[in-house]
């Protein structure tokens, strides 16, 4: 099968040239080689390469999106869209990658998302994801909308991706420990979208781990792995609240997801992510 990934340079997009570059014909376009938001060339590349499948891995990030609103539209509806359309022309299939952030957080703990849930974004990446949702699903018949959470791997340095590093380094971190979410090791992501794919149903997944944690919650259990001690756990990790890091953006308060879609056709459930973030450190400490 012929694919395309666009924004193939990005943390997911990485992993997914990785992961599609075993078994099919890939081609790899980074932010550099084309601009989603550049119809034409858009329309063109696609045209000509007539690929079976178009992974859309490129967005503008969450704080980016508050500072810049109107590219923030360009790129995640306009840039979305613009995929759709072409992919609807030949009659591909797109995969679209989309956020927890469409919703607005405000669910009682213990408690998961499903597509069921009526999406309320409260910044200005959850509500161009969400456009960029509806354009995708209005203009391409055989797309996929996977939603994803909190996502880790090798090839960022988020928070989540680092802090393992920083804690082995004997350095100190701050951690939020009043945001709640679904976190989602970038291979698990790939290995489930590569099994979804197969299925051929068209739908909106929740694609993330098991389970629920904090950005504390997820250092701390990264420390442990590191086989820190509960001592030293306590002088490297300081607990600090959301308000006392202010980020740009606004940031919903809690978003664990369920896949209900996944569960109809029968996959089976992702595994936890603290077993994700064994094989994380794992990997990451064995690639560099
Ligand atoms: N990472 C997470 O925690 C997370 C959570 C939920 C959902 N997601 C979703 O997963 C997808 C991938 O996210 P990610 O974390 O891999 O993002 P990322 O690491 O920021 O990568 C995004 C990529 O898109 C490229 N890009 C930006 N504007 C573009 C444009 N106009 N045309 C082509 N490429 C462009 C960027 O290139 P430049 O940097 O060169 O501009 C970058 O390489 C997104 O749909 C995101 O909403 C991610």
């Amino acid at each position: 099968m012929q694919v395309i990934i666009f924004g193939a340079s990005g943390l997911v997009g990485k992993e997914f040239t990785r992961h599609f570059s075993n078994k099919h014909e890939v081609l790899v376009l980074t932010h550099d080689d084309l601009d989603i938001t550049d119809r034409q060339a858009v329309k063109r590349t696609i045209h000509n390469e007539r690929p079976a499948l178009i992974i859309n891995c490129a967005v503008l990030g969450v704080d980016a999106c508050e500072l810049e609103p109107s590219r923030a539209w360009d790129v995640n509806v306009c840039g979305a869209e613009n995929l759709a359309q072409a992919a609807s022309d030949i009659d591909a299939e797109l995969l679209h990658l989309s956020t927890n952030y469409v919703f607005d957080g405000k669910r009682e703990a213990d408690s998961f998302y499903t597509i069921e849930d009526f999406p309320a974004p409260i910044n200005i990446y959850g509500r161009t994801k969400l456009a960029g949702e509806r354009a995708v699903m209005s203009v391409c018949k055989r797309s996929f909308i996977v939603r994803t959470s909190w996502v880790f791997g090798v090839g960022k340095k988020t928070f989540l991706s680092t802090v393992h590093r920083s804690l082995n380094a004997e350095r100190r971190i701050r951690a939020i420990t009043d945001l709640w979410a679904s976190s989602t090791y970038v291979r698990d992501l790939a290995e489930r979208v590569d099994e979804i794919l197969l299925y051929q149903h068209y739908s909106t997944y929740h694609v993330v781990n098991s389970g629920i944690c904090s950005y504390y919650d997820f250092a701390v259990e990264a420390a442990k792995v590191l086989r820190i001690s509960d001592t030293r756990i306590t002088h490297l990790i300081e607990p600090v609240k959301v308000s006392d890091i202010q980020p740009v953006a606004q940031r919903p308060r809690y978003t664990p997801m369920r896949c209900t879609v996944s569960e109809e056709i029968g996959l089976a459930p992702m595994r936890d992510w603290r077993t994700a973030i064994v094989d994380y450190i794992r990997a990451d400490y064995r690639s560099s």
